[in-house]
Order: structure tokens, then sequence, then C-alpha cells
């Protein structure tokens, strides 16, 4: 099955990105891996013209926006994200028309019609300074609540108007998880995502996107981290750190939709060409 797949890729002159949540034998069979921010950089990069994007829609979506020109394929038909479906276009139209006057900030992890209907637009990654630099006092942010009320902890001098969203698979993490996991691992280092709660991001040692816990775990000479995001990305930092040590903040937590792309589908989306990623031109523009 891999070698066809790989076969395959040549032959249409596909590329294959991964998010870093993705199955490990995807993850291992993939041209490129990463977090919202640095997938979407790659995808608008690459010169190759087809894209087979392992992720959730709102993923590809993000690369044929950014890239209209190129095919963008979706393995798995149904792979969403429930946080990016907390919010729909009328409920963003009407909360707009509520506080007028704010910018829409919208979280990469929002359908495309969300995306039209804000001002700009962030990943876990840069969220905090694209907040900071735009030209706007007072912020709607959608769709998460935790991310949002981070990112307010890091801008003070601006306000910013929650949407109550959240992610189901980071909200699993609890405060007692992160007393219980300091116990069990002396010295070890915490880190957790901003999606998670407000208590469990205060009580760890650093709050990062999956690309930003990659970086550190790298650059930090200590021996344990403890993870506070989806299992996959812990397959990712034992191989890449394979003299450190990676722990879940607690039973490891799986985005079921993130594990929904098999080689299977993978192999499938390549002979058949699905699910080919259309948008319209309104929307991209
Ligand atoms: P990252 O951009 O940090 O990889 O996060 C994506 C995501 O879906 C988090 O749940
Ligand atoms: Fe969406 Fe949460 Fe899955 Fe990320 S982990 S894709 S936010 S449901």
């Amino acid at each position: 099955m891999k070698q066809e797949i790989l076969r395959l890729k040549k032959e249409m002159g596909a590329v294959i990105l991964a998010h870093n949540y993705q199955r490990p034998e995807i993850q291992d069979i993939a041209d490129f891996l990463g977090d919202s921010l640095e997938l979407a950089k790659i995808s608008k990069d690459l010169k190759e013209k087809v894209i087979v994007f392992c992720g959730v829609r709102f993923m590809a979506e993000s690369a044929k926006i950014l890239s209209p020109g190129k095919k963008v394929f979706l393995p798995v038909l149904d792979a969403g994200c429930p946080l990016a479906d907390t919010i729909t276009p009328d409920e963003l139209i009407k909360f707009k028309q509520e506080n007028p006057g704010a910018w829409v900030v919208s979280y990469v992890n929002s359908s495309a019609e969300i995306k039209a209907l804000s001002n700009a637009c962030c990943t876990s990654g840069n969220a905090i300074s694209v907040v900071k630099n735009i030209p706007a006092k007072k912020v709607i942010f959608v769709p998460d609540k935790h991310l949002g009320s981070w990112v307010q902890k890091n801008v003070s001098d601006k306000e910013i108007i929650l949407w109550e969203g959240f992610c189901y698979v980071h909200e699993l993490f609890k405060e007692k998880d992160v007393d219980e996991a300091k116990k069990r691992h002396r010295g070890a280092v915490i880190m957790v995502h901003p999606e998670c709660r407000e208590e469990v991001q205060e009580k760890a040692d650093f709050i990062f996107s999956t690309a930003g816990m990659l970086k550190k775990a790298a650059e930090l000479s200590r021996e344990t981290f403890i993870v506070g995001t989806e299992e996959g990305l812990i397959y990712r930092l034992k191989k890449e750190n394979p003299d450190k040590e990676f722990y879940s903040l607690a039973s490891a937590k799986v985005c079921t939709n993130m594990k929904r792309t098999t080689l299977a589908d993978l192999h499938r989306a390549l002979t058949k060409g699905e699910y080919k990623i259309e948008l319209s031109p309104e929307i991209i523009e």
C-alpha cells in the first residue's frame, strides 16, 4: 500500500501534507508535517499543483484559499472539526451586529464562510501577534473561547469579545490532571495547547501550538515532557527526540476526525482524485 501511494503520488505530481495529529503511518508517508500555520505556509509556497491534505476540512480549505490554482484533496469527505462547527455564518453576522465597530478575528479552525466574514484570520501559532497588530481596539474572537482568553491575557490593551466555542478533545484535560502529572513526573516540563481550559493553562510551564511544542522539546535539555494536546503529536515528539520521554497530560486524548484518514483513504484519494475541495471565487477572495 505504501509503495503504491508513493508511486501514484509521483505519477500525479502530488504532495502529501499531514497535520501533527495524524496516525503514525500517515505521518511517516507525508512529505510535510506541521501545525496549521506551517501547513498553510507550505501549501502556498509549493511548486507542485496537487495537494493531498491529511487533516480536517478547514485545513484543506485553507490550502485552497491560499492557492486557488492548485487542486486540493481531502481523503475523508467528512473529516471535520467540531470546534469549527460551533459557529455558523448567520450566528457570526448577528454577533457582529451586536458588537458594532469590533474587528472579527477568526481562528483558522473555522469554515471558509466564517473566514470570509472576518477581518483577519489566525492560528494558535500566531494568534497573539495577529491580535496585537490589527488596527482595532475591540476584537470579536471566534470560535475558541480558551484560545481567545489566552490572547486576551497577552494583549491587555484590547478588549476581546469571546464566542463560547471549544474543542471537545482539549476540554478533556482537567486541572487535577496537571497536579497528578506533576506528582508522577517530578521535574518534567509541562506544555499545553492554548485550546486547553484556562485553569490547565495556568498550571503549565508553556502554552504552545503543536509546532511550538516540537520546537521547545528539541531546544530544552530536560528529559521528561508532559504534553497537553491530542495524542498524535506524541508520536512525532518521540520520533524526533528519541533520547527524551513524552507523556500525555492524562490518558491519551484522541481527535476522532483527525484519526479518520487511513492509508487506504490516502490511496483512494490518489487513485480517484477524491475529495476535491471546491470553494466559490467570492469566498476565496
Ligand atoms: P495546531 O495549529 O497547534 O497544530 O492546532 C490545530 C488544532 O486543530 C488544535 O486542536
Ligand atoms: Fe478540531 Fe479539536 Fe480535532 Fe483540533 S483536536 S481538529 S480543534 S476537534
